[in-house]
């Protein structure tokens, strides 16, 4: 059995989908305060099964440790419960590092009185902060980060590396994931930003619908190309399958040392206007859209070097961007009809 935690959410949700296509025996823990319960039906429908789901915030304990007395099967951990707007994260900084920190030390303490032995890591590039050198790859050195969330992601490696280093017999693998994007390819499970979207892809396909009048662009006077930003966009479903590679490297030891990290993107930068241009190629539906000022906080560029979790991982990324947002309007569509 794999304990998911943050399984209702984005990536959490087509991790689900992925292992138990996969075979594995799935629960999932989450607190919902960013996802919705119906997301377990979503699953459902793609898998034929729903998972095991546990409503409690990681936070508390002794229902960390209730719930560990409870299910005695489980064999890794796949942790994906965080908070992850870094906007919020400037204005409330102890809400991010209370629980994003403390979710994580109350898993791996009780995880230390167990018998589960293998932990995966949900980790961004954010960790990179303005790396100085591109593509980045794992070993590309870490600038501060830009923002409370994007330090809840550097600690909590570093909290992983300590306990490791400490002697304790767990391994753990740390994920960085670049820009995930898109949604299942049946349409029933997506991206459900709470209020207004601030990623990217949800703005695009909510303006697609008529939610908002048009996509504001933060800026295009950027030292690239078209003068927009650049960001390496992953699919979701791609990015799930790469943690099934991250449990079966775990589970039979076949890794080079006990605490591993892997860079997971496509190796390839698009801009913003780039992505309103294939979006509109690959959906029929013309965007509107305006230049608007620079965001606060943006990373000019920022695209992966893939090549370790490619050789390594025996993982690659294969959805082709326009496939990814064909998905994602998709979703956005069965989503907002369900839900009329
Ligand atoms: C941000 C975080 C990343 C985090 C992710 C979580 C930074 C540097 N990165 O990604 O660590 O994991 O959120 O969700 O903070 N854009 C527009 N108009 C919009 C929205 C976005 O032009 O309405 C542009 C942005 O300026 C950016 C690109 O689109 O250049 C992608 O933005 P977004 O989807 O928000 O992702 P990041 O900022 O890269």
């Amino acid at each position: 059995m794999i304990l998911v935690t943050g399984g209702t959410g984005f990536i959490g949700s087509h991790t689900a989908v992925e292992l138990m296509e996969a075979g594995y025996e799935v629960v999932i823990i989450d607190d919902l305060s960013n996802s919705n319960e119906a997301v377990l039906d979503g699953i459902k429908k793609i898998t034929g099964k729903k998972p095991l789901f546990e409503k409690f915030d990681l936070c508390n304990l002794k229902l960390v440790d209730d719930f560990f007395k409870q299910y005695n099967t489980i064999k890794a951990i796949i942790h994906f419960a965080a908070k992850k707007a870094v906007p919020e994260s400037i204005e409330k900084p102890l809400l991010y590092y209370e629980n994003n920190l403390v979710s994580l030390i109350n898993l791996f303490k009780l995880m230390l009185k167990s018998s589960i032995r293998y932990f995966v890591f949900s980790s961004s590039c954010t960790v990179y902060g303005d790396a100085d050198e591109l593509p980045v790859t794992e070993k590309t050195p870490m600038k501060k980060a830009n923002s409370p969330y994007g330090n809840t992601k550097q600690i909590s490696e570093e909290i992983i590396e300590d306990i490791i280093a400490a002697g304790h017999p767990v391994k753990a693998v740390s994920l960085r994931y670049f820009n995930p994007i898109g949604a299942h390819p049946s349409g029933f499970i997506g991206e459900l930003p709470v209020g207004i979207p601030s990623n990217l892809v949800p703005f695009i396909t909510q303006t697609a619908f008529g939610i908002h009048p048009e996509l504001m662009v933060y800026g295009n006077n950027y030292n690239t190309p078209d003068g927009t930003c650049i960001r390496d966009y992953i699919d979701v479903v791609d990015l799930s399958k790469a943690h099934i590679k991250a449990i079966e490297r775990l589970l039979p030891g076949k890794m080079k040392s006990d605490f591993e990290i892997f860079n997971l993107g496509t190796g390839k930068g698009v801009s913003v206007f780039e992505m309103i241009h294939v979006f509109e190629k690959a959906t029929n539906v013309k965007l509107k859209f305006r230049v608007t000022g620079r965001r606060e906080g943006d990373v000019e560029q920022i695209w992966a070097d893939t090549s370790y979790a490619n050789k390594e991982l025996g993982w690659k990324a294969e959805t082709s961007l326009e496939d990814t947002l064909r998905s994602a309007w998709k979703w956005e569509k069965y989503y907002r009809n369900q839900s009329k």
